[in-house]
């Protein structure tokens, strides 16, 4: 994925991090390379080792097991104010009683940067994060999005190998946060800087990202482009984390997997005998809805279902439909503006999908 012949500039092999509480180790078995300048996301729920495995990368923490290289070197090999590393975390920590200038002109203060040189490049900074002549002001004058993007400058101004961001955007109000995601990735861009972001929004990875991991309990789940993640989930949990994805219970069989003693259309991402229990997935944006015995063209498989909820969402509906027969409920969007004259909620519905479109795991793994 990241250029053959390019050495990588972040690696991790065989990494553990086990805190000895006698809980299930933090980190297991973690291992990945970073090719120079992409943008990394980890991904995942609330404690499933996002920030630890971060901290270790920024080598404020020795794995207990395995190593990690950044551009060749032991993480922690270097001492910490001489590390080219910037980074911005969940808690700004920018400094109240200093001016913008003086914040971002920190880091250039503690690495001996010439002080002619200051100033000019402290303003460049501020103008690559679109706070040009912003410098005089204090902190608390500022709204929260610009204070970000302090913090972004202060982490870049020194031109560091590498970026760590660990999920700085996660206060920030919903609209402030998918602009910000896209001057990340702007910036980004602009200066090839090798990223790792840490998040648990799910959007934000696909949209900022050239790869991701997913992790869960410390492990990681799957290490691939937003595309293909989406597209090609690993496992349950993959599926079940990125998106809405419904799951179906039963048996693999000729046409795919067996519910209830009816024959679902499905695609397995593995070699699966019939007969084992299995999980099909399947996105809510791939499962077609009509009134009931209003024709589904195309889809392999139809049943019957009634809708048990409607959320309008804006530009698409999210309808909940039972189906009694699949002993299931799935989650389907809608975009027909007709929609909700069609879909009341209690309607007799018909729902259908495409073989390629319900992806079959085995049941044992997520
Ligand atoms: N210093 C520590 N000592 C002991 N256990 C820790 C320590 N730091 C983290 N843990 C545990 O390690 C696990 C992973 O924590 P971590 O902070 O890496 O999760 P996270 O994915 O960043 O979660 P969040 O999304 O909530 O920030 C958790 O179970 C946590 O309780
Ligand atoms: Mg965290």
């Amino acid at each position: 994925m990241s250029g053959v012949q390019q050495p990588a500039a972040v690696v991790a092999e065989g990494v553990d991090m086990d805190f000895g509480t006698g809980a299930a180790m933090a980190v297991k078995d973690a291992g990945f390379a970073l090719g120079r300048g992409r943008f990394l996301t980890i991904l995942g729920p609330s404690g499933s080792g996002k920030t630890t495995l971060l901290r270790m990368i920024a080598g404020f923490q020795t794995p207990t097991r395995g190593q990690i290289l950044i551009g060749g070197k032991p993480a922690d090999a270097v001492a910490p104010h001489r590390r080219s590393v910037g980074m911005v975390f969940q808690k700004l920590a920018l400094f109240p009683h200093m001016t913008v200038a003086q914040n971002v002109a920190f880091p250039l203060k503690m690495r001996r940067f010439n002080p002619a040189e200051i100033a000019g490049r402290v303003e460049r900074y501020l103008e690559l994060v679109r706070l040009g002549g912003f410098g005089a002001r204090r902190i608390h004058e500022l709204s929260g999005g610009q204070q970000q993007r302090v913090a972004i400058a202060r982490a870049l101004v020194f031109e560091p190998e590498l970026l760590l961001l660990d999920e700085p955007l996660a206060a920030l109000d919903r609209k402030l946060r998918e602009e910000m995601q896209l001057e990340f990735r702007r910036i980004q861009k602009e200066l090839g800087v090798t990223t790792i972001n840490v998040t648990h929004d799910q959007r934000e990875a696909l949209v900022v990202s050239d790869e991701i991991i997913v992790m869960d309990q410390g492990q990681i789940q799957q290490h691939a482009a937003p595309a293909e993640m989406y597209r090609r989930p690993a496992n349950p949990f993959v599926a079940h984390f990125i998106g809405v994805s419904s799951f179906l219970k039963g048996r693999r069989s000729a046409a795919g997997i067996e519910v209830n003693g009816i024959d679902c259309a499905g695609q397995a991402v593995a070699d699966l005998a019939p007969g084992v229990a299995c999980l099909g997935a399947i996105r809510a944006e791939q499962i077609r809805i009509a009134p009931a015995g209003a024709p589904l063209p195309g889809c392999d498989t139809v049943v019957q279902g009634q809708v048990t909820d409607i959320v309008f969402e804006g530009e698409r509906l999210l309808c909940f439909v039972t189906l009694p027969a699949l002993a299931a409920e799935v989650q389907i969007y809608h975009h027909d503006p007709a929609g909700l004259d069609q879909l009341a909620k209690g309607a007799s519905v018909s729902v259908g999908w495409t073989a390629g479109d319900l992806l079959i795991f085995a049941a044992d793994k997520g």
